[in-house]
């Protein structure tokens, strides 16, 4: 089957700086992607280049990047205007980036919607409504007639949630979606981002911290590290069979009620921009052998499944 998203060998830069190395990874129709990864790995990089928003210092130096056949890289702006709200959802990570904050928020639904094609006025209220109120904001009317700021940060986030999926796109990019919100209401946006994925195959490229989230909701996992994903697999085999030890480490590193003491990740990722030999995560991890620290050919190193890790050596 064709994935709805393809992207192979993608390098991203700002400003000259290599961001993104060598990413590749493909998404099928129906299926949710969890991409993990510490601050500042690349991950809103990488959404902002699937939807062509990486800004005036981002570019794409190399690779493709295909959504449903059609050559992002290459597409018209206003080819990928028409694109993006109604075929491409993106809910980013801070709120205030869905939405502008000079108008009420009934109107960018409006706006959002009308851009896309002619609805019914009534049918187009209730449809934003129904909308709001399934990601449990239920005072739908005050909602509609408020400026951003008027609500709260959790209000905001699910308000860019229903920004993104009232045109019920095919492909949804979801920056940290849930986490200005706390656990219950957080548990009712999961349910109804997967109620979408069920009604309509939307396919979901899902930024999150929230190992939580990741085990209910993702199909598979691509975990960054330093720009690069090191470790692509299901769900089940990266949480249970990890093989990279940076994904190890980050399995470690979830908070337990009971049970384990939590364990960090002591040390720093490269910096963007300085070389370094070998593995970028060397430097940090436990096992690495003399080899990790030289000249080590950075390729796939495949478990079988569609599993598989940026390190040569594996972590069983
Ligand atoms: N517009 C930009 N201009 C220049 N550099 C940028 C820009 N956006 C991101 N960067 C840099 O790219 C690197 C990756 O940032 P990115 O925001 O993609 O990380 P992230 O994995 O999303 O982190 P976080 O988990 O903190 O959101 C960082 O070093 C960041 O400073
Ligand atoms: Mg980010």
């Amino acid at each position: 089957m064709t994935p709805i998203l393809s992207i192979q060998q993608l390098d991203v830069s700002y400003c000259g700086t290599r961001i993104l190395n060598d990413v590749t990874l493909a998404l099928h129709t129906g299926k949710i992607l969890g991409v993990v990864g510490e601050s500042g790995s690349g991950k809103s990089t990488l959404l902002q280049a699937v939807i062509g928003l990486l800004g005036d210092h981002g570019r794409i130096d190399h690779g493709k990047l295909e959504f449903d056949g059609i050559d992002l890289i290459r597409i018209k702006k206003k080819d990928m205007r028409r694109l993006r709200g109604k075929r491409l959802g993106m809910v980013f990570q801070h709120p205030g980036a869905s939405m502008n904050p000079i108008r009420k928020i009934g109107v960018q639904f409006l706006e959002a919607l009308h851009a896309h094609g002619d609805f019914d006025k009534k049918e187009v209220r209730t449809r934003i409504l129904n909308m709001l109120s399934e990601l449990r904001l239920t005072d739908g009317e005050r909602i509609l007639n408020s400026y951003p700021f008027e609500l709260s940060g959790g209000m905001n986030q699910r308000v860019a949630i229903a920004l993104a999926m009232v045109l019920h796109p095919e492909l949804l990019l979801a920056d940290e979606p849930t986490s200005a919100l706390d656990v219950t209401v957080q548990a009712q946006v999961v349910r109804q981002l997967m109620d979408l994925r069920d009604h309509f195959g939307t396919a979901m490229m899902m930024v999150t911290h929230n190992m939580g989230v990741i085990s209910y909701m993702v199909d598979q996992i691509a975990v960054m590290y330093a720009g690069r994903v090191v470790e692509y697999g299901n769900k089940l085999d990266v949480m249970k069979h990890p093989q990279h030890p940076y994904t190890k480490a980050l399995i470690a590193a979830i908070p337990q009620l009971h049970g384990r003491k939590m364990v960090g990740i002591p040390g720093q990722p490269p910096v963007f921009g300085e070389p370094y030999a070998g593995c970028p995560f060397a430097a940090r991890c436990t096992s690495a052998r003399a080899a990790c620290r030289q000249e080590l050919k950075l390729v796939p190193n495949d478990y079988g499944n569609g599993h598989w890790t940026l390190c040569p050596y594996g972590c069983d």
